[in-house]
């Protein structure tokens, strides 16, 4: 029997996920269905039992279900328990298992596709929301010289950086207390692209060579990568990469296999200009 596997998140018209993962089924030839459901705000877990009780192996979760998934899941691993949050689950003999596979992602995106090897740089982070609470255990992991969170409201900064003290060099704050010094990395993780506005950072944040990253995929220059643009880098990127290798990491966990995520991201790269 075909298994059967969905999305689930409200508003769902605009996801990617069913392309992606159609295409990595066809491409590793595995036996499955995967479709988009809009689930209903305040009853998602009503929503995620019945999915799975009508036969479904499993879901990938997104916006705003992410912490309800969290608090449905029977087991969890480290990254999802730190983020709070999850973007997918897993229906085995009973149980509901979940991870985040947002962080794990982005830094798949960076490293391997373009790239950019984290090790001994410095990492800048901005915003302090669910993106970044996803992403903070897989970039420390990497073992940066320093990532440092930089948020429009401090202390949810500082309150992400303080409990991961001991897993590395990791600082929160302000805008304000960036301190001075470039970046080699610099991500883009507030929502403040989805409204034309610009997080605060001077163009000196960029150091030569730097990578600026753009969470928000498929709208071109946003007000971040022109800034970036304009002080100089020749790295931009936007989050369809981290998109699609999310994605390879749920197909992996669900199937045992691991599609190539190379031709779907080309697939569906919009070119920032
Ligand atoms: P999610 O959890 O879905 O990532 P969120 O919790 O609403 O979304 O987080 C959005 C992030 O974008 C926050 O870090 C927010 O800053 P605050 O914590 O101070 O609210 C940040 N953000 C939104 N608009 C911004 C802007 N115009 N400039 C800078 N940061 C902005």
């Amino acid at each position: 029997m075909t298994d059967r596997y969905a999305v689930i998140g409200n508003p769902i018209s605009h996801t990617k996920s069913p392309l992606i993962h159609g295409l990595f089924a066809a491409a590793t030839h595995q036996d499955l269905e995967y479709g988009a459901i809009e689930g209903r705000i305040g009853a998602f877990a009503d929503d995620a039992r019945a999915f799975r009780d009508a036969g479904g192996r499993g879901m990938n979760v997104t916006a705003p279900f992410k912490i309800e998934a969290f608090e449905l899941a029977d087991e969890c691993t480290e990254r999802a328990r730190l983020a709070g949050a999850v973007n997918a689950l897993k229906f085995e003999g009973g149980r509901i298992l979940a991870d985040n596979f947002d962080g794990i992602g982005l830094v798949n995106d960076i490293q391997r596709n373009l790239g950019c090897a984290m090790a001994g740089k410095r990492v800048l982070l901005l915003g302090a929301g669910g993106a970044v609470r996803g992403a903070l255990l897989p970039f420390l992991m990497q073992r940066p010289a320093e990532l440092v969170i930089a948020n429009r409201t401090p202390d949810r900064a500082a309150a992400l950086a303080q409990p991961l003290a001991a897993q590395g060099a990791v600082r929160g704050g302000g805008y304000a207390d960036i301190g001075g010094g470039a970046f080699d990395v610099v991500v883009n993780a507030t929502s403040a692209s989805l409204k034309g506005e610009l997080p605060p950072i001077p163009p000196a944040v960029f150091a030569p060579g730097a990578l600026a990253y753009e969470l928000l995929y498929g709208k071109g220059l946003t007000p971040f990568l022109r800034l970036a643009q304009q002080a100089g880098v020749q790295r931009l990127a936007d989050g369809v990469g981290m998109l699609v290798e999310q994605a390879a990491e749920a197909f992996e966990w669900w199937r045992g296999v691991r599609p190539e995520t190379r031709a779907v991201i080309d697939r569906l790269t919009v070119p920032l200009a």
